[in-house]
This record gives structure tokens, sequence and C-alpha cells, in this order.
């Protein structure tokens, strides 16, 4: 499973592509908004960074508007993905980007149809929102094991991109139900590698060398 960051933040992203686990980024207008920072500027500077796919957000709501946007996001790095609303509008930049061999990913999807009809439009990938359907009381993960199974069905080559992620159970749930890719905030990302007896097991090693009175180099 790919691991994308879900953050504007630059700094972050250089520390995770250090640990050669970082697959890729999203952004979003929120996390753009966060970050202060001018939107095409930070998205250059994350796609330099970054080894795979970055995507970056349209805001227009007609096709022709985000066709126009895609076209400046497209020439701020090869990696950009030209990330587009789950709308009729959206699909069908979708479908003209994707006959075009731009890569595109299907945000804000909510149920299983929307995502059928992503795959349809020829979506690289597809974003559905686990954490605010489970916000609303919904199971998230019912979403990716229906859209999996579709896609299995028809074997769409769209990518299963677990977006809306907000702790490390939502990880594995993804994982053991085969997902392509999952986008974390920093903070699940690094909450993966952590575990209490791991810090335990390894301060009692250190006590333990310390007595030896050696060292390897
Ligand atoms: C995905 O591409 C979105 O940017 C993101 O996962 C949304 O997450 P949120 O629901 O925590 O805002």
């Amino acid at each position: 499973m790919k691991f994308f960051a879900d953050t504007a933040d630059t700094a972050e992203i250089a520390l995770l592509a250090e640990t050669g686990l970082l697959d890729g980024v999203t952004t979003n207008p929120s996390l753009i908004a966060k970050s202060g920072r001018n939107f095409l500027e930070v998205i250059r500077e994350i796609a330099a960074l970054t080894p795979g796919p970055v995507s970056a957000e349209v805001v227009a709501s007609d096709k022709d508007g985000m066709l126009r946007e895609a076209e400046v996001l497209r020439k701020l790095g090869d990696n950009i993905c030209v990330k587009l609303p789950l709308t009729l509008a959206g699909l069908a930049a979708c479908k003209a980007l994707s006959d075009d061999g731009v890569m595109t990913n299907v945000t804000l999807c909510f149920s299983a149809n929307q995502a059928l009809l992503a795959a349809k439009a020829g979506a690289t990938f597809i974003s559905p929102f686990v954490g605010r359907l489970d916000d609303i009381g919904s199971d998230g993960m019912i979403l990716i094991e229906d859209i999996k199974m579709i896609y299995d069905n028809y074997a769409f080559d769209t990518e299963i991109l677990v977006a809306s992620v907000r702790h490390p159970i939502h990880v594995l749930q993804a994982a053991k139900l085969g997902a392509d890719v999952a986008t974390m905030p920093p903070t699940v990302i690094r909450a993966l590698a952590s575990h209490p007896l791991t810090d335990k097991g390894l301060a009692a090693f250190d006590a333990d060398w310390a007595k030896t009175g050696q060292s390897i180099l």
C-alpha cells in the first residue's frame, strides 16, 4: 500500500521524504489556507520534494474552468495530479484530462456509485473520505469495501486512495481491505511507527548495553 501525506506543510513533507516511506502528497484548499502560503508556490515546492504524485485541487466549478486551472497546475511539476471534485463537471473534466494522459484524483467521494462514475471517467485515483463518514455516524470503511468489490468486478485501473484518515486503525483497515493508497496527516504516519513496547524494549536494551562498556564503532 502506498503512503501519501495529506498536508501542505513543506517542512513535514521534507522530513517524511527522508524516511523513504513517502509515496506522494495530497493537498486541498483548506490545507493550502492553513499553510498561509501562495498556492502555486507551495505546490511547486511540494512537487520538488516528493517522489510520487502530488494532488493539487482545482477550485473552478465548471468543466472549462477546471481544465484551464489544470493547465496551470500541471506546469508546477511532472508529478502533479489534478484533483477534481466529484460533481458532473468534475467528472467531465476528469474524462477529458485522463483521455489526454493526465493524472487525476477525484475527491470528496462519499458513495460507491460516485466511485463507479469516477472509474468510468478514467480517474487515476478515487478519494473516498472515511473519517467524514464516520463523523456523521456511517462506517467509512464499508465504503472502501464496496468500492474495492466494484473495481475488482470490472477490473478498473482506478486506484482507491483512502482519504480523511484520522488514526492508525483506519490505515490498518484500509490495508486489510487491499486499498491502494492511504493519505494521512503526518501525525498519523508517525503514529504507525510507534508502540509503547518498542520504546520500553529499546530503553532496556540501551541500559543493558551501557553496562557492557562496549561500543560498535
Ligand atoms: C484528501 O485528499 C483530503 O485532503 C483529506 O484527506 C481530507 O481529510 P479531512 O476530512 O480530515 O479534512
